[in-house]
């Protein structure tokens, strides 16, 4: 994005008396940025983006962008190879620094020592050969979304473990359906062929002991009998307390019909909690959220890793304003809007202490450790591999998931694959 210099329109402006450009004066600029599209994404940006403008002067423009995580990664691959320098601000997936890095500018210059205030380990997480390539912008962890008024009506409790789930899923299903709700399912989650699976699936693996696909050392692990017994229990769900439909489901697909009063149960990030309880929505008050289940008695509680960071391109050309407003959209002032109106966690631990915050989303505080314990996704041990591993492994997942394979077949299966993947003992 190019400012191309008009004296005479400059000059316009200048005779109008519009505050911001006066402020920027001859300078002002335009930058492009991108903030993701799911739920809240975009209004929330636009929002605090505008502020900004107002305040500097400068002109934002919102980049609209495909909702899947995996087709975005794409399309940055295809923008960077091409040095475009389009989008000046960049919303970087956790998973994704080791892939991305050398695309990216050095915020350090720009920071002054803001990241400090931050988790420590996501700002280690977006630090790549000593350079800070990524502000910390919001977590993520997978969270277990129930209607606790039907739980109530049934006489039922949250859930504890996978198996109490699928029991609790299906009694309530088959009552409510019985009771004229025909479309009530039990369950819904993410399941198209994409990183949300991959995201799902580590949550599954983990929780019955079946490890994390490869360890921190860079071993290939996927290939357990816990993990089999994982996914097989997770393919047990479809058409059963899952609608066969959840085989092609994103965040979005579960949450709709969530929201819209058709599940007792619903595995999402945080995001989901303000616009569930919104004007909107058809369950507004009526939502629990607790820790996602064991994989039975001797399983663990397990949440993936999620969230988002801000980074400028290389190839922008306005690199310092774009560094600018990173550092207003990642400053504890906007977080603390997100974290009240959006219910987006913040990643920085003094606003879980905040009452605000809290009275917004009283989960921030009772569930804070499932926040700090969630289970990275291996993309530090694969590195710029990461992407072709967890598609290895969603494509597995699929395959369990709808029937095409049985569980021990396909993680042997992928193994292989990942064995491929990695060529050699380094990824
Ligand atoms: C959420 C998470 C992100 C993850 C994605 C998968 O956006 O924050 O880390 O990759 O979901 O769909």
């Amino acid at each position: 994005m190019t400012f191309s210099f008009r004296p005479t329109a400059v000059k316009a402006a200048l005779l109008a008396l519009s505050t911001p450009l006066f402020m920027a004066g001859a300078n002002a600029a335009t930058i492009t940025i991108s903030c993701g599209s799911v739920g809240q994404d975009f209004e929330f940006c636009k929002k605090h983006t505008e502020e900004w403008a107002k305040k500097t002067g400068h002109t934002v423009k919102l980049f609209t962008l495909p909702q899947s995580t995996t087709d975005l990664l794409g399309l940055y691959r295809q923008m960077f190879a091409a040095k475009s320098g389009d989008v000046d601000i960049i919303n970087v997936d956790v998973v994704w620094p080791g892939m991305i890095k050398d695309h990216l500018i050095d915020l350090k210059p720009y920071s002054n020592g803001a990241e400090k205030k931050h988790f420590p380990s996501i700002v280690a997480n977006n630090t790549a050969d000593g350079k800070l390539i990524a502000m910390p912008w919001f977590t993520d962890a997978g969270l277990l979304y129930y209607r606790k008024d039907l739980l109530e009506k049934h006489g039922e409790k949250a859930p504890t473990t996978w198996e109490d789930l699928a029991a609790t899923a299906k009694k309530i299903q088959d009552a409510e359906r019985k009771a004229g709700n025909a479309d009530m399912q039990g369950f819904v989650f993410q399941a198209k062929a994409y990183e949300g699976l991959t995201c799902d699936a580590v949550e599954w693996l983990w929780s019955y002991n079946g490890g994390n696909i490869v360890d921190d050392s860079g071993k290939i692990t996927v290939n357990n009998p816990n993990a089999a017994k994982a996914l097989t229990t997770a393919a047990s769900w479809i058409g059963t307390i899952a609608p066969t439909g959840v085989l092609n489901y994103g965040e979005e697909d579960a949450r709709g019909v969530f929201q819209n009063g058709n599940a007792v149960f619903m595995r999402n990030w945080p995001y989901a909690w303000s616009l569930g309880n919104g004007k909107d929505s058809k369950i507004a008050g009526k939502i629990g959220v607790a820790a996602l289940p064991k994989g039975g008695a001797d399983g663990k509680n397990a949440a993936t890793l999620g969230g988002w960071q801000l980074a400028v391109s290389k190839y922008s050309k306005e690199q310092k304003l774009a560094a600018e407003l990173v550092m207003y959209m990642t400053s504890p002032e906007i977080q603390k809007k997100r974290a009240i109106e959006g219910s987006y966690n913040p990643t920085i631990p003094e606003l879980y202490k905040d009452k605000e915050v809290l009275a917004a989303t009283p989960f921030f505080g009772t569930l804070y450790d499932v926040f700090t314990n969630a289970v990275p996704r291996p993309s530090t041990p694969t590195g710029l591999k990461y992407n072709e591993v967890s598609a290895a492994f969603w494509n597995a997942t699929h395959d369990v998931l709808s029937g095409k394979e049985k569980a021990d077949a396909s993680l042997k299966k992928l193994e292989g694959k990942l064995n491929q993947i990695r060529r050699g003992k380094q990824w």
